[in-house]
């Protein structure tokens, strides 16, 4: 048995840098009822034509592989998380291995929204363990803004929303103490259409139906967020997974060094930093910055944290993730 280990990161966001104010020219919502509801200050959004999921997950996971000190050609696998694919199929791995002109390896899809990237580090993390694969990129990247509904109607989901990439280089690491320790996953599916997008769903909706609907009243093409619900899961859930992350692993809330919660929401950051009585210091967030970005938010915010020389070598960074599904997760990791 090996362990895995995160020997490179990066991550890409757009240029293009949305306030709440410009946010409140569209639509009916103001600066201070979304910091004061979310943290968030501003988000990115993608230029039409110049980014998609696929391209900004290719140019993390760049940055991710020189850093690493690997060649394109070493990577076993590839996993990509998103819920917003460039095409309905094939999903986006496929891509990144055409793009980045790696050999043919394996490219799996992960469909785990905001808990996609903890889905994908636990499936890399359960091939490098076995032996299987040695290097395997994850990759987590959503472009939100193209679907959203920027109107009134829209503001409490819209306004939480932001693109990016991120990405990883899960390596085989020896040393069974060092690493990642352990990853837990858990769904609850009959809470699915609590936040959800309906449509394009192809297997229960016939397409020439709803071309011929063509209902401008059809809200199934936009996000579906039931905030308080959402709210209320996920301080419990995140609270339960990092719980259970730590017993497993013999650890305690005095043992974290860092805690990378996916960035939903701050009040949600906030609940948990003060339920495991950690400090400012220990908890990592810049949903202020990029709002939620799903899929993208671990990895850019690991990345972030790594830069800014917050992670030393033997800290225990632990990452817990919640999110649509619902699906949530904890990746317990010795760096
Ligand atoms: N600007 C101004 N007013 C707004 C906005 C907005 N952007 N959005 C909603 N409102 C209004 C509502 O219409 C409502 O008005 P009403 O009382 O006249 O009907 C009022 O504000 C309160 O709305 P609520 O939805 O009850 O507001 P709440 O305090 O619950 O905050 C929020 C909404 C921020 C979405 C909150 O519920 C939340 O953070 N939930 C968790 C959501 C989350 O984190 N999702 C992501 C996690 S999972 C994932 O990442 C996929």
């Amino acid at each position: 048995m090996y362990n895995s280990k995160i020997i490179g990161l990066g991550y890409f966001v757009p240029e293009n840098v949305v306030t709440n104010d410009d946010l409140s020219k569209v639509m009916d919502t103001d600066d201070e009822w979304i910091q004061e509801r979310t943290g968030i200050k501003e988000r990115r959004h993608v230029i039409k034509g110049e980014d998609t999921t696929m391209s900004m997950g290719v140019k993390a996971a760049k940055i991710a592989i020189e850093r690493a000190g690997i060649d394109k050609d070493d990577i076993d696998f590839i996993v990509f998380a998103t819920l917003s694919p460039d095409y309905y199929f094939p999903g986006p791995g496929v891509m990144v291995q055409s793009d980045l002109d790696i050999k043919t390896v394996g490219a799996l899809d992960v469909r785990n929204q905001c808990s996609g990237f903890v889905y994908g580090l636990s499936v890399a993390d359960q091939y490098i363990k076995t032996g299987m694969y040695k290097n395997v990129l994850v990759i987590g990247s959503e472009v939100h803004s193209t679907g959203l509904d920027f109107t009134t109607r829209g503001r409490g989901v819209t306004v939480i929303f932001g693109d990016g990439a991120g990405a990883a280089i899960l390596s085989r690491e020896e040393d069974t103490t060092n690493g990642i320790l352990s990853t837990h996953l858990h769904s609850e599916g009959q809470h699915a259409e609590e936040l959800s997008l309906i449509a394009p769903g192809m297997g229960t909706r016939w397409v020439t139906d709803i071309i011929k609907e063509n209902d401008p009243s059809d809200v199934s093409y936009y996000p579906h967020m039931n905030g308080q619900f959402v709210f209320k899961n996920a301080v419990v859930r995140f609270s339960e997974v990092i719980m259970e992350g730590l017993m497993a692993n013999g650890l305690t809330n005095k043992d974290i060094d860092l805690l990378i919660p996916h960035q939903a929401n701050l009040r949600i950051s906030q609940f948990v930093q003060k339920k495991f009585g950690l400090s400012d210091k220990q908890v990592f967030n810049n949903i202020m910055r990029y709002g939620n970005t799903t899929a993208a938010s671990i990895p850019i915010a690991l990345t972030e944290a790594w830069e800014q020389g917050k992670i030393k070598q033997g800290d225990l960074v632990v990452l817990a993730a919640f999110g649509s599904g619902f699906t949530w997760g904890s990746v317990i990791i010795r760096w």
